[in-house]
């Protein structure tokens, strides 16, 4: 009886689950001495190498340095039978290791999503959540269980061709996308079948570069990166996300492939983070032009040092490290370390137990990216809702399906654009263009006239650029005024035109940066003429960034933003067009007047002199040639009915740990049924430190009927008030607090409540 009682009181005391995982974590350790103890230093440095098959790295010689135990994961391999080639001869290896099989899985596999910068104006976590659990599906299921995403940088500055990949310029909407990323792409259980470990990047603020040149160098207060840009990545982590990949830039003077004090006292140190570290591309290579290594060697020296645990792409660790530590100027330990971090990930993804996962079924190509395998419902869905509606005067939109449309434009029927950036593992044929989807969604498909109208631009270079490694965009040798007369011809003929302008997908990539953001002259002459026939004019703009739209704005009856929407954005375009679904999504990135004005976003501080209304604004904030504000601000985008939203607070005071309800009453005052995304935006008035106008501190949606009304609820907590203040210590200080509730970043629908100290 007694040893019942005590049995009893020692589960008591150690719940089940957690005596488990200690015996779980006894075994694991116990596997991975014994297997480190038994590894050569080639083998453990092999650990440390992601290699993928291209230049001198021939398929033959990657099979033989997996087989010799020299390499522990690769990527760029998507075909299923040739992954499962490279597991076998892992498994011949001197340990029998099985590999890492990674891909960059970004917006979708071979279904493609939206790019990024649109999933992120769904503001939609469902459809956040879907667009991810999709995409790893179909990367796990022809084998892979590793991905270099999310990708959570913050981006200001429209200039850098990557904020296509990101999720904006906002460090709450951008952690609860990567949170939601990491939750659906690596799961809870990573032996479960459907698990892709994710890697959020890159680690550190390369969002930030000066002046929106790609890899070039970031320099920022620890407040602001505390306060803003670490934000995202720390969400991601504290979501589980097992893998971090480094930023190619420098962070305050020091690379961050070289930079100790972010790789091990942050990220190691303070967020606890003990999964695999893993540098971009090429990276250590570069810390000799950087100018933190004086040769290869050094470099390696530095990388390890700093806290890389596995490289990217570089030959140097095999050449390097074992000279290194017979040098003595690296530890075993070192190795040893940065070698478990990795072990522990593949001992959890239940790879040496199951190194086959999802590689049995040995598919050919033809088969692997059939049509009937992609998820065209799933990626419809989540493309109409990333489409934000940002001007429909007269109610231009949604068009008839009896009308008479011409669809115009450079963009309108390319099938390599509707996939953008980062869709290796999609396939251009199965997209399906806007021209495509406007025919399937009307009746009678002689209702539908096209015209290419302009080249995406009169520069030879551009093409150059963008055809420079792989055929993407094609030039159109015809003269300039006859596809303008042939677009007009169609236009005079229908009772509207719309046109699809923008950007060719590579002009929003890595390595994409402009300095120009508005449309080429080739697009805006097409623009004017189409304008001149004065039949209603609807612009769908395809890119991947902001992009300075104010000639345009004016120009236009309706604009609607619709990035580069994957595959089935043809039809998700269709969709919003003809009303099929009513547009809801909202801007994740400002949009600026000029590129003089990056950047801009809508969390800024305030200044002593904030912007004033009298004599002319002199001596205040502003700019004598150009307003402050950007064309369309973060958070915004129109719908084809109207609401409105008023909401009360639970009380104006709240105590130290108390909580506020704020409670919103949203309603359809339109003719349509349609979604509204809520948001909820604070502002600390008075702190040690200056803090911003607004800070988005929630959203929600809420679809109604037409005079419906319905309620939104958030709430307030004391956690959401607090900040890096004067001290660097992270704290609320009591005082006065804002609340903005509304529909875009602007709202002035303002109350105020009072943080006490007690
Ligand atoms: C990019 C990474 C990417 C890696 C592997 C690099 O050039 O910066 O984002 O994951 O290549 O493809």
């Amino acid at each position: 009886m007694m040893k019942k009682i005590i049995l009893v009181l020692f589960f008591l005391a150690f719940p089940i689950s957690s005596f488990a995982e200690n015996a779980n974590s006894e075994d694991k350790k116990a596997f991975i001495d014994d297997l480190l103890s038994k590894m050569t230093i080639t083998e453990k440095v092999g650990q440390l190498r992601l290699v993928s098959v291209g230049g001198n790295l021939t398929l033959d010689k990657v099979l033989d340095q997996i087989e010799a135990g020299e390499i522990g994961g690769i990527f760029n391999t998507v075909v299923e039978p040739d992954l499962s080639n490279m597991q076998d001869r892992a498994l011949k290896s001197p340990n029998k290791i099985p590999l890492f099989l990674g891909f960059d899985v970004i917006h979708g596999h071979r279904t493609v999503f939206p790019i990024n910068l649109g999933i992120a104006s769904t503001w939609d976590r469902n459809a956040i959540g879907k667009a991810a659990q999709v995409s790893a599906d179909e990367a796990t299921s022809d084998g892979l269980n590793i991905t270099w995403s999310p990708m959570v940088d913050i981006t200001r500055d429209p200039r850098w061709g990557r904020v296509s990949e990101g999720f904006g310029e906002d460090p709450y909407l951008t952690s609860e996308a990567g949170r939601i990323f990491v939750k659906n792409m690596q799961k809870q259980i990573l032996t479960d079948n459907k698990s892709l470990v994710t890697t959020v990047k890159h680690f550190a603020l390369y969002g930030a570069v000066e002046a929106g040149r790609e890899y070039n160098s970031t320099d920022m207060s620890e407040r602001k990166m505390f306060q803003e840009y670490l934000v995202p990545y720390k969400a991601a982590i504290d979501a589980g996300s097992r893998a971090v990949m480094v930023s190619l830039a420098s962070v305050n003077g020091i690379p961050a492939t070289a930079n100790h004090w972010l790789l091990t006292d942050v990220l190691r140190h303070q967020w606890h983070f003990d999964g695999v570290v893993i540098s971009d591309h090429g990276a250590i290579r570069e810390l000799i032009n950087h100018g933190v290594a004086s040769d290869p060697k050094d470099a390696v020296r530095v990388a390890i040092k700093a806290g890389i645990d596995v490289s990217m792409n570089d030959e140097y660790f095999l050449k390097y490290i074992p000279e290194l530590i017979n040098e003595g100027v690296l530890t075993d330990d070192e190795i040893n370390q940065a070698c478990r971090h990795v072990l522990e990930l593949k001992y959890d993804m239940g790879l040496f137990t199951n190194p086959h996962r999802n590689l049995d079924r040995q598919l050919d190509i033809d088969t692997m990216f059939a049509n009937n395998r992609l998820h065209r419902e799933e990626a419809r869905d989540v493309a109409r809702r990333s489409i934000v509606l940002l001007k429909n005067k007269n109610k231009v939109l949604p068009l008839a399906k009896n009308q008479k449309i011409a669809v115009i434009g450079p963009l309108a029927d390319s099938k390599r654009d509707m996939l953008g950036s980062w869709s290796g593992a999609g396939r251009v044929n199965l997209a399906v263009t806007p021209l495509e989807g406007i025919q399937k969604a009307v009746k009678n498909p002689n209702l539908v006239s096209y015209a290419f109208g302009a080249n995406l631009s009169d520069d030879q270079q551009l093409y150059k650029f963008l055809n420079l490694y792989d055929m993407t965009a094609k030039y159109d040798e015809r003269p300039a005024d006859t596809m303008i007369a042939e677009a007009v011809k169609q236009a005079n003929k229908a009772d509207v035109v719309v046109a699809f302008v923008g950007e060719a997908e590579g002009m929003a990539h890595e390595s994409s940066s402009r300095t120009d953001l508005s449309l080429p002259a080739s697009q805006k002459r097409l623009i004017k003429a189409l304008k001149a026939t004065g039949k209603p004019l609807v612009i769908a703009l395809m890119n991947g960034r902001p992009l300075t739209l104010t000639e345009e704005f004016e120009q236009v009856d309706a604009m609607l933003e619709t990035w580069f929407l994957g595959t089935e954005g043809g039809n998700a375009i269709a969709d919003v067009l003809f009303g099929d679904y009513n547009p809801s999504g909202k801007l994740a990135m400002s949009f600026p007047m000029s590129v003089g004005q990056i950047p801009v976003y809508y969390s800024h501080l305030n200044t002593g002199r904030p912007k004033g209304t009298v004599n002319m604004g002199k001596y205040t904030t502003s700019y004598f040639d150009s307003p402050n504000e950007p064309l369309f601000p973060f958070g915004f985008g129109l719908s084809y009915t109207n609401f409105t939203i008023n909401y009360s607070l639970s009380s104006n005071e709240m105590t130290k740990n108390g909580e506020i309800v704020v409670t919103a009453t949203v309603e359809n005052i339109g003719d349509k049924q349609g979604t509204q995304t809520v948001q909820l935006y604070l502002q600390d008035v008075t702190a040690t430190v200056s803090r911003p106008v607004k800070e988005l501190m929630g959203f929600e949606n809420i679809n109604l009927k037409p005079h419906e009304k319905g309620e939104v609820k958030f709430v307030i907590k004391p956690e959401m008030l607090k900040f890096w203040n004067d001290k660097m210590q992270y704290v609320a200080e009591p005082g006065k607090f804002n609340v903005f509730v509304g529909s875009d970043s602007t709202t002035q629908n303002k109350q105020s409540f009072t943080l006490l100290d007690k």
